[in-house]
């Protein structure tokens, strides 16, 4: 018998971090905000799985993108609308060790952030990922904000003195747009020392309409590497 620890790939250290996820936090009768990303996608398809072989009963969701609504339809889990969800599981782009995070890479921040408000306990977010994530400061790739389209280079100009670089997201020239109908501005900061305050400053911009910086909202983060899975929570500078 070999006594080599596991290796997990990249796929099975998301589904390791969901699976876990959802074991832990998900039971009968509750409504779960359902996240986006390919993490949040492996707990919507584990969601699904208990639902249909009745592990789960009475359980509904609530999708933070189009994508997620699909997902979830397909792997049989009743949604609404909207509602006060009593837990969301969702995926992010950047972990900071006080699990403040950036998030909407995947495009479905303001939705995102609607659901984690809106959730009956607080902080909300159960966060799925591999240890990639894992930061020491955000602001190691670009800090997401969605932009109202009309006006956006006043909105670009406006966030670039607050000291970024910043671009509306295309693809081959073309504007992608949000679920929402919103642009994504992709704004490069370097390291962000103070995200709370970052995240005021750039919503006194008009068309700044919501930031990817989650300051305060993790729960709890589900993290897994190539041998495990670990479980963080908040650590409180006091
Ligand atoms: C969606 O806009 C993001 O906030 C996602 O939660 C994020 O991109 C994580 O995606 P992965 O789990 O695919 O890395």
């Amino acid at each position: 018998m070999s006594t080599e620890p596991v290796q997990r790939t990249l796929d099975e250290q998301k589904q390791a971090a969901a699976a876990m996820a959802v074991e832990e936090c998900v039971s009968d009768g509750m409504l779960v905000g359902l996240g986006t990303g390919s993490t949040a996608a492996c707990a919507v398809r584990s969601i699904g799985e208990r639902v249909r072989d009745g592990r789960l009963r009475g359980v509904r969701g609530v999708a933070t993108s189009r994508q997620t609504e699909d997902l979830a339809a397909k792997a049989g889990i009743p949604l609404q609308e909207d509602g006060a969800p009593d837990v969301v599981i969702d995926g992010a782009d950047e972990i900071s060790p006080s699990l403040d995070l950036i998030k909407g890479l995947g495009g479905a921040l303001l939705r995102e952030k609607i659901i984690a408000a809106s959730s009956r306990q607080q902080p909300a977010l159960i966060i799925v990922a591999d240890d990639s994530k894992l930061v020491d400061a955000l602001g190691l790739g670009p800090l997401p904000v969605e932009a109202e389209p009309f006006g956006w280079r006043a909105t670009l100009r406006a966030l670039e003195n607050l000291g970024c670089e910043a671009a509306p997201r295309a693809d081959n020239g073309q504007h992608l747009y949000t679920d929402g109908g919103h642009l994504t501005m992709d704004c490069r900061f370097g390291y962000i020392t103070d995200p709370a305050s970052l995240d005021a400053r750039i919503k006194r911009i008009p068309g700044a309409i919501e930031t990817g910086l989650f300051v305060g909202m993790t729960r709890s983060a589900f993290v897994a590497d190539r041998s495990g899975v670990r479980v963080l929570t908040p650590i409180h500078s006091s």
